[in-house]
This record gives C-alpha cells, sequence and structure tokens, in this order.
C-alpha cells in the first residue's frame, strides 16, 4: 500500500497532491473550481499524461457542477465550451484531450436527460476513469514486469509512478510489479532537467516502493552506459502516434539514442489512452515549449545571466525505429507498431 495518492474525488471537489512542492512537503490542494484545475495543470501541480488526463475529467465534472440552468441545450453549450478551456492547459499528451473527448461524447449521450441526471453522470464517469486507470496500470504492468531480471540495473528517466498517473504508475509500475514478484534489480533515476521530476518525484516515489535507486545527472547516462553498467531502459509517454514515435520528456530521445548505440533495450510503457491514432507519425505531435525561466532559474534563484536566450521544449519525439518495445495493458506491442497497435485503434475514429 503506497499512502499518497495523485488526484481523487472527494463529495464535491478535486483532491490533488501538490507536486511542485514535493519532495519538501506533502500538500493536497482542494479544488472547487475547475479554472484552478487548469491551473494546476499548467503549473504542473498535477502532471504525468495519464494523470493529466483523470484531472481533465474531473475539471470537467467541476465545470459541469458550475452551470447554473435547467435548459438541456445551453447546458451542453456552455459545458463544451468549459471542455475547450480545459483543453487549452497542455498541449503534448493526448490523455488530456481523449478525457475531454470521453466526458463529451458521455454528456452528448445523455443529452435529452434532465441537468441534474447529466450532471451525476459527469461526475460518475471521472470517479470511473480514475479507477479505470489504475486497473489500466497493473495490467500494464504485469505484462511488462517479464522484461525485468534479478540483478539489472534498469535506467528511466522523468516521472511515471502513481504520481503521473491515477494510481500504480506505468513504467515505475512495471518495476514497481517486479519488485512485488521477487525480482531485485537497481535504478538510475535520470534528474530530469528543468523541473527534476526524476530528482524531485521518482526517487520519492522508489524510495516509498523500497527499491534501490541512484541519481544521475542526465549527462551521465552515456557514460554509464558506455561502462556496461544499465541493462534496460523504460520511461513513459505523453503521445504515441500511429507508427510509434514516441513523444516524452524532455531527454527521452537523447536516451533512447545512447541505448541504441550501446545495444541496450529502450522500452516505452503507456495505457492505449496515450496512442494517437489520428496522427501517423511523431511530426504531427505538438511540443509544448514552456517559459524560459524555467531554464534560466532554479526555484527562483537565476543560474544563467539576466536576459540569457533559453528554449525550454517540455518533449521531445523518440522516432520508433528506437524502440524496443511497447508495454500496454494489452501486453507488449512489438516492432513494426503499425500492425501491433492497429487492433486497437479505436472504431469511432
Ligand atoms: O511535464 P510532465 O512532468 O507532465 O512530463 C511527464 C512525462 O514526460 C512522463 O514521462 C509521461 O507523461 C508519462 S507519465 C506516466
Amino acid at each position: 500500500m503506497i499512502p499518497y495518492c495523485s488526484i481523487c474525488w472527494d463529495v464535491d471537489r478535486v483532491k490533488l497532491l501538490d507536486q511542485r512542492r514535493l519532495p519538501a512537503e506533502e500538500l493536497y490542494l482542494e479544488i472547487k473550481d475547475y479554472r484552478e484545475i487548469i491551473e494546476a495543470i499548467r503549473t504542473l501541480a498535477i502532471r504525468g499524461a495519464p494523470a493529466i488526463g483523470v484531472a481533465a475529467a474531473m475539471g470537467a465534472a467541476l465545470g459541469a457542477l458550475d452551470i447554473e440552468t435547467q435548459d438541456k441545450d445551453e447546458f451542453q453549450a456552455r459545458f463544451a465550451k468549459i471542455c475547450q478551456e480545459i483543453a487549452k492547459a497542455r498541449p503534448t499528451a493526448v490523455n488530456l484531450f481523449w478525457a475531454l473527448d470521453r466526458v463529451q461524447r458521455l454528456a452528448q449521450a445523455h443529452a435529452h436527460e434532465s441537468v441534474a441526471a447529466v450532471k451525476e453522470r459527469l461526475v460518475n464517469e471521472a470517479q470511473t476513469m480514475l479507477a479505470e486507470d489504475e486497473t489500466t496500470n497493473r495490467h500494464l504492468a504485469a505484462a511488462g514486469q517479464v522484461l525485468i531480471h534479478e540483478g539489472q540495473r534498469v535506467l528511466t528517466h522523468c516521472n511515471t509512478g502513481a504520481l503521473a498517473t491515477g494510481a500504480y504508475g506505468t513504467a515505475l509500475g512495471v518495476l514497481r510489479a517486479a519488485w512485488e514478484a521477487g525480482k531485485r534489480f537497481s535504478v538510475w533515476v535520470d534528474e530530469t532537467r528543468p523541473l527534476l521530476q526524476g530528482a524531485r518525484l521518482t526517487t520519492w516515489e522508489l524510495g516509498k516502493l523500497k527499491i534501490p535507486y541512484t541519481l544521475i545527472p542526465d549527462g551521465a547516462a552515456a557514460t554509464l552506459m558506455h561502462q556496461g553498467k544499465v541493462d534496460l531502459v523504460i520511461l513513459g509517454a505523453d503521445r504515441i502516434a500511429a507508427n510509434g514515435d514516441t513523444a516524452n520528456k524532455i531527454g527521452t530521445y537523447s536516451v533512447a539514442v545512447l541505448a541504441h548505440h550501446h545495444g541496450i533495450p529502450f522500452y516505452v510503457a503507456a495505457p492505449m489512452s496515450t496512442v494517437d491514432f489520428a496522427i501517423p507519425d511523431g511530426n504531427h505531435i505538438p511540443v509544448e515549449e514552456r517559459a524560459a525561466a524555467e531554464v534560466t532559474h532554479l526555484w527562483g534563484q537565476a543560474v544563467a545571466p539576466a536576459g540569457a536566450p533559453a528554449l525550454n521544449l517540455a518533449f521531445d519525439v523518440t522516432p520508433f525505429e528506437l524502440i524496443a518495445g511497447i508495454v500496454t495493458e494489452k501486453g507488449i506491442m512489438e516492432p513494426p507498431f503499425t500492425s501491433s497497435l492497429k487492433p486497437y485503434r479505436p472504431t469511432q475514429e
């Protein structure tokens, strides 16, 4: 049992663990206004693709509860506007759009019912999506743990644990399942500049799971691989194109190239909701550009000369050729991904 959760619904509000404050402080935000959910997603109080999806659904439910009308058409129009606002929170993780699409379809399918009934459905749906995310991650982890062997040294980038999801985690979930199956191994944790999701969050989660880890600067991965000290790489995804090209935290592509150069298997772990079947390849993935200050400053302290130009791309795209497999709740997808993913393409598209 892990005594924390990234996000949950509590009667009429959303509770979420403010990840900006970790590991120093475990503070839960209580949110009743959907605009605050947008702010929480934008500022990374909640982050990680699956968690962003759940937050979006819960934000939409909060927004629905706020709509003061009994007129069914007016309700639908105002709800659609709220979903459009939430959709602007962050551009890369497709789970955000997937979740909003799902709640909008639900609202439309029940548009003939009373406004109160649709509101109740939306609140229930958001909680269902949270529960489903945990089930999905447990299946994904069970499928992926076969990749992890006794004594391995596994490298990961960014944070993919319970914090980044509804519960259990994706790539960290795979490691967790392997550990729970009795395998003993250790983890190299990339610090993950500039916002240090590895240093702040992955170490925190691995510590709670009692899985041994060593934190490394991002630039150390090459040397460790050259020294033969990395056996496998596993990390998450924010959006996977139909051909397997994968957007994930900036620095992922570098790790993939390094792994390829050193003959180390490189795996992605993500739920099917992270696969964007509407785009053929990674060139179509919108990559978020965040404020330069996240690079030039560390916790408000300047680490570059005043006015230094900085580029802060939050994600990069790893070409499918560098990926040995994509661990999903449907099993491990193998190359060519266009074929292995195809049976899971949703029919409504
Ligand atoms: O900017 P973030 O912290 O939201 O980026 C998160 C990642 O890149 C994760 O690796 C990805 O969302 C998968 S989380 C299971």
